[in-house]
């Protein structure tokens, strides 16, 4: 056991691959540079205390031994599914203090939930000198979230938190866990990355989420496959009879080439820009087939392509959240100015805007 330590762990904006991950599709997320930080300390009477300073009145104090019965709800059973799942799969935690300090925005799309998780599931397996390989640490986090959170998502945002590096996107293949590093380098280019959140919170323990994930196992399942990945030629969703079912497999299976049509672009040194008018298909086809787009993320989309941007769509699982525009940096101001004066028309709540980097990974912070 050590003494305590710091250690911080991102969200993630994803670039294309939306409810690919899921059905053992591709995902290419990087990493903003917006963390939440753990501090752990050990304790040694069994007993697991939680604190954020994002709500200091509550307080959480249960017995390591009492986890699986807990009552806990709301943000702290976040970290608290995360110790959960170690002490379940065996691993040995004498008692822990995790104190939560996060910048990364709530309900944005942008991962806060799996920031808490990494940056738990790292401070823990650091701290008690855990054998826990990397893949091991994603099944954790992600596993604290489906099971003890009770949010069936996929392993999209943990695998990026975990094993993003600064400088580049990350293609993910949901359906092996094997991950590339892909370089995205858009400042270089004159370009950047403008995140807008809309201000309306998604949650994902409501039902949508969990309904486009059974339509995709049922679509699958008429199609005859163990997962919508097994599908590339679109004319064999014909054979759909429900034009639901058709709809949302149409965008699982276009949605996955057009990560390839990406990977592809940035791998060959193309100009970045090249991947605007695909982000802005994915867009479309989330909101007409996969139907989780919102009246603030499409008027978002459209301000941010009618002024300037190469490309632009919705991210992270709908239902509210946050869009990124591929923007040449010199137009940023144009293009927020563009946004905020649509939302005030439409008296939308007001958006945040920001550009992101392609940031570091779960880490250490206190000393490297
Ligand atoms: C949420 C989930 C991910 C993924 C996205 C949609 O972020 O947590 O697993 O399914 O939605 O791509």
């Amino acid at each position: 056991m050590r003494p305590g330590g710091i250690w911080a762990a991102p969200g993630r904006v994803n670039i294309i691959g939306e409810h690919t991950d899921y059905n053992g599709g591709y995902c290419l997320p990087m990493a903003l540079p917006q963390v939440v930080r753990c501090t752990a300390m050990p304790r040694t009477d069994g007993r697991v205390r939680v604190g954020s300073q994002q709500h200091p009145a509550d307080r959480i104090d249960v017995p390591l031994a009492g986890l699986a019965e807990s009552q806990v709800t709301g943000w702290a059973r976040y970290p608290l599914g995360v110790v959960y799942e170690y002490h379940r799969r065996g691993h040995r935690i004498p008692g822990v203090d995790l104190e939560l300090d996060g910048s990364v925005p709530i309900g944005a799309g942008l991962s806060s939930s799996a920031a808490i998780e990494c940056s738990v599931a790292i401070a823990l397996r650091d701290l008690f000198e855990l054998s826990v390989s990397d893949a091991e640490l994603i099944d954790i986090a992600n596993k604290a979230e489906n099971d003890y959170v009770g949010a069936p998502t996929g392993t999209l945002d943990q695998t990026a938190s975990i094993r993003c590096i600064a400088g580049h996107a990350l293609f993910l293949d949901a359906g092996t866990g094997e991950t590339a590093q892909v370089p995205f380098d858009l400042a270089a280019k004159g370009l950047a990355l403008l995140i807008v959140d809309t201000n309306t919170p998604h949650a994902l323990v409501n039902g949508e989420y969990a309904r486009r994930r059974r339509e995709c196992e049922a679509a699958a399942a008429e199609l005859g496959v163990e997962r919508l990945r097994d599908v590339t030629d679109l004319q064999a969703l014909a054979v759909l009879t429900d034009p639901v079912l058709r709809r949302r497999a149409r965008h699982v299976v276009s949605e996955n080439a057009r990560v390839l049509a990406v990977v592809e672009a940035l791998r060959d040194g193309s100009d970045p820009r090249a991947i605007g008018p695909i982000l802005t298909a994915a867009h479309s086809s989330l909101r007409d087939d996969f139907m989780v787009s919102t009246a603030q993320l499409d008027t978002a989309v459209e301000a941010a392509l009618d002024a300037g941007a190469h490309g632009a769509r919705m991210v992270g699982g709908g239902f509210g959240g946050s869009i990124i525009a591929l923007i040449d940096a010199r137009f940023t101001d144009r293009v927020v100015t563009e946004v905020e004066k649509r939302f005030r028309a439409a008296r939308f709540a007001e958006p945040r805007t920001f550009t992101a980097v392609p940031s570091a990974g779960a880490r250490r912070v206190d000393h490297p």
